[in-house]
């Protein structure tokens, strides 16, 4: 069974693209088919996984989304053979506007991706800095939501305004909507201030609160400029180590919720469904435009 997780908090440099890079890349290497949706006008996901925004142009998430192309038209590959990224740019930006008047706003990302359900084990949505129509339609579009909670002194703040957010969006939009967990962000082991917000965190959200803390690690922060994930620029930094131990958490977690049956059937299923077009450009620019084909 496919999860869609989507990755939010209204404040931005907390780690939120960070997380949906690197935890989709070590989902990826668990060989657990996923896809980014890069649903932030700013696109860091897209370029962060060294994706040439020219490569792109015309076919992004928002082209999908306002239903210009289908979602398959507009996926990329990435240097991991199971990741997969729907780019974005600032014209995504323009469907806030433009999707105010129309019927079922709030539902245009959930259909959008309904016909990848099936295609993928884990489907990632790294949201804006925001809580407005962008992010609404990733929490309906979900069944569940991460929150990166930077270890700061002001990382609390704004935690009920989501809250309230989700809760309007879980009585109206989508009952099914789960909370998958706070992730904490950057965490600096020698700052007395960083160990009091963990604590309080974690006094607060108790099991709900991932187990793996993210380091503030160099590596994680240099991985965006080389195009990569950290686990294929550094191996073995703390950051890279981390990420995969968040993924490991997640995987137990939904093997727990009786998924572990789905999971083998589903993969065969979806290695058949995926066709993929021949390599155009050669040697890489990476990665390139792939079609997946309709069910
Ligand atoms: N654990 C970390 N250690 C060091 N730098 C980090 C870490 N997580 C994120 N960063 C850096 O902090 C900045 C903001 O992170 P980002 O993931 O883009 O946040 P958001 O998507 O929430 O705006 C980026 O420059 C990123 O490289
Ligand atoms: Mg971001």
């Amino acid at each position: 069974m496919t999860k869609v997780i989507a990755i939010i908090n209204q404040k931005g440099g907390v780690g939120k693209t960070t997380t949906a890079i690197n935890l989709a890349a070590s989902l990826a290497v668990a060989e657990r088919k996923t896809l980014i949706i890069d649903f932030d006008p700013q696109g860091n996901a897209s370029t962060g996984l060294g994706l040439d925004p020219e490569v792109y142009r015309g076919a992004t998430i928002y082209q999908a989304l306002v239903g210009q192309k289908r979602l398959e038209e507009v996926l990329c590959k990435t240097e991991l053979p199971d990741l997969y990224i729907a780019p974005s740019d600032t014209n995504l930006s323009g469907a806030e506007v433009e999707l105010v008047n129309e019927l079922a706003r709030e539902h245009k990302l959930k259909n959008t991706i309904s016909s990848m359900r099936d295609k993928f084990h884990y489907i990632l949505i790294d949201c804006p800095p925001s809580l407005g129509l962008l992010t609404i339609n990733a929490l309906t579009a979900s069944d569940s939501y991460l929150v990166p909670l930077q270890c700061e002194y002001f990382a609390l703040e704004g935690l009920s305004q989501l809250q309230s957010t989700v809760q309007l969006i879980q009585q109206a939009l989508n009952p099914a909507l789960r909370q998958e967990g706070i992730l904490l962000t950057m965490y600096d082991s020698r700052n007395n201030l960083a160990k009091q917000v963990r604590d309080e965190v974690e006094a607060h959200f108790g099991g709900s609160v991932f187990k793996t803390v993210i380091p503030r690690n160099v590596r994680l922060s240099e991985a965006p400029s080389h195009g990569k994930p950290v686990l294929l620029y550094d191996i073995e930094s703390k950051g890279s180590l981390t990420y995969l131990s968040v993924a490991k958490e997640l995987i137990q977690k939904h093997i727990k919720g009786n998924q572990a049956a789905n999971f083998s059937i589903q993969t065969t299923q979806m290695d058949s469904q995926i066709v993929e077009k021949p390599i155009i450009h050669s040697p890489p620019p990476l990665p390139h435009h792939a079609e997946v084909s309709p069910s």
